[in-house]
């Protein structure tokens, strides 16, 4: 009997209209158009205005763009994997809020926690029920309200951030295409530099956290550089080299997006040309989860059936790690 393999079918996403640029952060403090491009690439995010809206609203209208495209119902998902860091609620998940949003009624539907590495960590995991053979047709959505998390007073990460979801379908292959390898990591020592220190279990939300502004996004940007440029530039060369790829046979690489600079260092590490590595920071800044599903979304045009993609990202934990995949259509 042939492997089942897990293939994208199916790209959705969607972006909130108001454009935050730098001119306008720049008003708000002291930083410059200037340092943000130079330093990390940015000169625009997408931010949802709408207090009341959350993640979930993002999600479900990425996943509505997908159902159009593909002509793919709520009633044939049977799994509804949601990566984010910010979802509307603690609970219940982001993930049941989409599907009550979108109709979704027949399907197992949960949230990971993987930082920036969400994305990549919902592949792994769709890819395995997948290969379990009961589930047949899955969701992996990337979704963020970053804004709601990021500090707009503290001008170390209020510039990096922006809003965005995108969503993939995968479903079931005997051909050799979708998802063919991965290498994915974890190392907790990360954890005191890039975290939200206030608002879970061992720091509930209280008028002292609230005073010290403790519900924001805290980044010590320096150590998390080095560790992003080192482990995304050997996770990526690693994946490479284990399945005898050369940067000719590599079609698309595809990085998180959270500074041009570690996008520059994957691209030199693995020797991929600059043309072939996605890029989209410049109008979305850092999107966390939804950074890579974004580029698939944006790009899905150039994609060829059985060109070979490399994913990467770096994120909170430390998480990290690299997809290699065989695009399917
Ligand atoms: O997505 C998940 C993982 N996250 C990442 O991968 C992010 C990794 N880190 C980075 O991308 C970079 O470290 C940052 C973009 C966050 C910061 O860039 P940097 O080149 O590491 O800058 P820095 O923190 O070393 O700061 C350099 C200088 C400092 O001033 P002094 O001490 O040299 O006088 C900062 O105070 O730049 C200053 N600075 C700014 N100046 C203008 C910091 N933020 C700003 C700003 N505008 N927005």
């Amino acid at each position: 009997m042939s492997k089942i393999h897990a293939v994208i079918t199916g790209v959705g996403g969607y972006v909130p209209d108001y454009i935050l640029n730098n001119q306008e952060l720049s008003s708000m403090m002291d930083t410059s158009d200037e340092w943000i491009t130079t330093r990390v690439g940015i000169k625009e995010r997408h931010i949802l205005k709408d207090k009341h809206l959350g993640t979930s609203f993002l999600a479900a209208k990425a996943v509505e763009d997908l159902f159009a495209k593909t002509q793919h119902t709520p009633d044939e998902i049977e799994l509804i994997i949601c990566a984010t860091t910010t979802a509307d609620h603690i609970f219940p998940s982001c993930a049941s809020m989409i599907a009550g949003k979108t109709g979704i009624k027949n399907a197992l539907a949960f949230d990971i926690q993987a930082a920036c590495s969400g994305f990549i960590t919902g592949l792994e995991l769709g890819t395995a029920f997948i290969q379990s053979g009961k589930y047949k047709k899955i969701l992996v959505i990337g979704a963020e309200k970053m804004s709601a998390i990021t500090d707009y007073t503290d001008r170390t990460t209020a510039p990096l951030f922006g809003d965005a979801a995108a969503v993939i379908l995968l479903e079931a292959t005997s051909e050799e295409l979708g998802i063919m390898d991965s290498l994915i990591h974890t190392d907790g020592i990360g954890a005191k530099h890039l975290q939200m220190k206030a608002g879970g279990s061992a720091n509930p939300t209280s008028a002292e956290t609230l005073e010290k502004r403790e519900h924001y996004i805290y980044q010590e940007g320096q150590a998390v550089f080095k560790h992003a440029v080192s482990n995304m530039s050997d996770v990526s060369a690693q994946i490479m080299e284990k399945n005898n790829l050369t940067k000719d046979d590599v079609a698309w690489l595809i990085p998180h997006q959270a500074n041009l600079r570690i996008i520059d260092a994957v691209a030199k590490r693995t020797g991929v040309e600059h043309d072939k590595i996605i890029i989209n920071i410049e109008r979305y800044g850092n999107t966390s989860a939804a950074s890579i599903p974004l580029c698939i979304w944006e790009s899905e045009s150039k994609f060829k059936k059985g060109d070979n993609i490399i994913l990467t990202a770096f994120g909170a934990g430390f998480t990290w790690g690299a997809v290699y995949l065989k695009w399917g259509y």
